[in-house]
């Protein structure tokens, strides 16, 4: 939402012009890694502070470290040997989901074996190339309220871009995935997103050296009630699906119908895992597609070269267009963008794995002790994989150049059999947003503002993403 009046301060004018040699922000790599305790308060504070120079330039990295040994893997034949080739080998690692399952249970993000198998196979239906092209007229519906939104602000009034971002991307959700809506306001319910990633959401000590639950966890004040407006929410979305089907009336065919159907089915999905599904995909359904076009949205603002360049793609394609119906795959300079944005500012910064038994990893030995890393913010920024790593330069991803781009050195949604199943959803989504917001606006940096990635569960701008929005 917009935060004040309109400000009078020519954009970026107390700060150096953007060029295209200038870097986007990003903590230094270390020298020499943290010890005991900077570990454990880096990972609490914001763990993309904890990769040190060697992790950059090395395609393996084993370490022996106070939360135990950790193989923080680059290489991309070894990313593959991990994440798909021997990927039964393999669990989520066991901080990852001691994080998130609080807020998400047993759903398909956190769920392993049998379980993850019947919820993968129950929910694929709903993210087929067909039924995510059928989500584009609301899509461009959401996007069209915001710019008529905006539309009705005075001309260089700040916003907060983050959180416009957030608030927009739950609105698809509420169009497509849930239609019946998210039974919350959009406002209110992000707020207890970010307060849960906030709190619960951040890594505790205690739970990265494995110590019992039994012991209390201090310094995680507002997490439960903010866990308990999510859960409300998510009740009452069930509730009001079981009663239009108690009323006889026919069910959309959306999310969750598909669950609902998994859960009737023999053998099918445990109340539980229901339930567990409809949080999991309001929360890993908008945070990383919010953020992915909040860092566009800066990137554009930081290299206006680029900028320009999408403007000009947008007016010449898009003009007066319908973006519900248009071949949003002509957008090619968009789509470079976002994946450009995916790369340097990647929404989930790393993955873990626990082997289940020994395996060799780049002619390493890893044991169920082992915490395998593969971080894509290390990986997208690899000496060895990218040219000038830390530029922001779309052009990589310009088609001929995207070729020669290994599989397993750019992983924004994993890889293998746990590959995000809404990727598609995800990058259709982010081009309608940013071609409609180009269409009709352009975001300036605002002054003084200082811009820190941090990573709470998601990588996302700390404190958010202040702007002055600009009608063309
Ligand atoms: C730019 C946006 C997104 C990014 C960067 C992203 C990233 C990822 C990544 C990296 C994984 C794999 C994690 C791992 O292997 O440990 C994942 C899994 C997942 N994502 Fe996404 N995601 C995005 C959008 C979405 C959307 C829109 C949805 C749903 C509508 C979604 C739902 C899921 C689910 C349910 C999983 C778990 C899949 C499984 O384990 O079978 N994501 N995502």
């Amino acid at each position: 939402m917009p935060s004040s009046a309109p400000i009078d301060v020519e954009p970026n004018a107390s700060r150096p012009q953007p060029s295209a040699r200038r870097v986007p922000p990003a903590p230094p790599p270390r020298e020499k890694p943290l010890g005991g305790l900077g570990l454990l308060k880096a990972l609490r504070t914001n763990p993309i502070t904890i990769w040190t120079r060697r992790h950059f330039d090395e395609p393996i990295v084993l370490r022996d470290t106070i939360i135990g040994p950790m193989c923080v893997v680059s290489d991309p034949v070894a990313i593959k040997h991990v994440l798909v080739d021997n990927a039964g080998n393999y669990r989520k690692g066991v901080l990852q989901t001691r994080v998130l399952r609080p807020g998400l249970g047993n759903g398909l993000l956190t769920a392993e074996g049998e379980s993850w198998r019947s919820q993968r196979r129950a929910l694929a239906p709903v993210f087929t190339p067909r039924l995510i092209a059928s989500f584009q007229p609301a899509m461009a519906s959401v996007a069209a309220s915001l710019t008529t939104r905006w539309g009705e602000l005075a001309d260089r009034t700040p916003i907060d871009a983050a959180r416009e971002m957030t608030h927009v991307t739950l609105e698809v959700l509420e169009r497509t995935i849930f239609s019946d809506g998210l039974a919350s306001e959009p406002a209110t319910l992000a707020q207890a997103i970010t307060r849960y990633l906030d709190t619960l959401g951040r890594v505790h000590p205690f739970d990265a050296l494995d110590l019992p639950d039994w012991l209390p966890r201090f310094g995680r004040g507002g997490g439960k009630e903010a866990l308990a407006i999510f859960n409300r929410a998510v009740e009452t979305i069930m509730a009001r699906r079981r009663e239009l089907l108690a009323r006889g009336e026919e069910a959309p065919r959306d999310l969750l119908t598909f669950l609902l159907e998994a859960h009737m089915a023999e053998n099918g999905l445990a109340p539980d895992e229901v339930r567990a599904n409809i949080a999991t995909f309001i929360a890993a359904g908008h945070e990383t597609t919010a953020n992915t076009l909040s860092w566009s949205l800066f990137l554009l603002a930081f290299a206006p070269e680029w900028r320009e360049r999408l403007e000009k793609e947008i007016d010449a394609l898009c003009g007066d267009a319908d973006l519900a119906s248009f071949a949003i795959d002509r957008l090619i300079i968009t789509k470079a963008v976002i994946e450009e944005a995916l790369r340097l500012y990647p929404p989930a910064a790393s993955m873990t794995r626990q082997p289940i038994g020994e395996d060799e990893v780049a002619g390493h030995k890893v044991d169920r002790r082992t915490r395998v890393v593969i971080s894509p913010w290390v990986l997208h920024r690899h000496r060895r994989l990218w040219d000038e790593p830390e530029r922001f330069d779309p052009s990589r991803f310009l088609p001929e150049a995207r070729q020669r781009i290994d599989r397993f050195a750019y992983l924004p949604f994993g890889a293998g059999p746990r590959i995000c199943i809404g990727a598609g959803f995800a990058l259709q989504e982010a081009i309608i947003l940013l071609a409609a917001i180009t269409r009709c606006f352009r975001l300036d940096l605002a002054p003084l503002h200082e811009v820190r990635p941090v990573q709470r569960v998601t990588l996302r701008p700390q404190g958010g993403l202040p702007m002055i929005l600009r009608r063309r």
